[in-house]
């Protein structure tokens, strides 16, 4: 299986959130056709927050079915549900502020009713009930990635967990302690997409492009693909500075 990474540079910040959006309409019309339903693993961090604000507004709010979309989190800080930390809230506080969706069709990740592992299960039982027992039913892993090279919460050098959910209790990215999904579930996504934003990023992004997924030496970001190999790369033109060919 060859791993297919497809990069798209954009103008800017702006112009990477409405492509983004405008693909995501054009993702959840074919799932909802072809299965009855989207499901959708959100990622925290500033990069994607202008998406979730794009797609709470016109057209957008109303071009997508969101009745008929699951939303989940590819990975969440271990705070409480209101601590600004809180992906969930970065969330609540900008996509569900434009759209209506069903309660129980936001799916965030359990950081109050226990410790991390015991709500790292109750996480991994959501959703294996709602895209099956292997969890396979992700129709999009949306992603961001680190100057570290991580991608949800995994970090380089870290263990690479089994199962569907994992703990994270040294995150080097503040706060410490995250539930993130694992390598095997994002692996086994339709589609995996990565937004890149700022001059940051730049170097590593050139190093994630020079190494196959399988290499010894791959980064985190660099190891994840949907189940086919495939992932798509929105950036911008400062996260493009030094991919030399690659670059659109
Ligand atoms: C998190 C994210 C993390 C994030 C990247 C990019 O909760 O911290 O899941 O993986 O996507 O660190 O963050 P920025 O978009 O803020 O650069």
């Amino acid at each position: 299986m060859q791993p297919a990474r497809t990069l798209e540079v954009l103008q800017d910040a702006d112009a990477l959130a409405l492509e983004a959006a405008g693909r995501l309409v054009e993702l959840v019309d074919e799932a909802i056709k072809n299965r009855g339903m989207a499901h959708i693993a959100l990622s925290g961090g500033s990069t994607p927050k202008k998406l979730y604000q794009r797609l709470a507004s016109a057209p957008f709010n109303r071009a997508i079915d969101w009745s008929k979309v699951h939303l989940y989190f590819a990975d969440e800080r271990f705070v409480p549900h209101d601590d600004p930390e809180s992906t969930q809230r970065l969330v609540r506080e900008t996509l569900l502020e434009g759209i209506s969706i069903p309660r129980d069709h936001f799916h965030p990740m359990p950081t109050e009713d226990g410790d991390p592992e015991t709500m790292a299960k109750v996480y991994a039982n959501v959703l294996k009930a709602q895209l099956g027992q292997d969890g396979a039913g992700l129709d999009l892993a949306l992603l961001g990635i680190g100057p570290d090279g991580h991608t949800a919460s995994l970090f380089p050098g870290q263990v690479i967990q089994e199962g569907i959910v994992s703990v994270v209790r040294d995150s080097p990215k503040p706060p410490p302690v995250r539930l993130t999904l694992t390598l095997e579930m994002l692996r086994r996504s339709k589609n995996v997409w990565f937004l890149v934003t700022g001059s940051d990023k730049a170097d590593v992004l050139a190093r994630i492009f020079a190494t196959a997924p399988d290499a010894p030496d791959a980064l985190p970001a660099a190891k994840i693909h949907d189940r086919e190999g495939k992932s798509l790369w929105l950036i911008d033109p400062e996260a493009a500075t030094q991919l030399k060919s690659e670059a659109g």
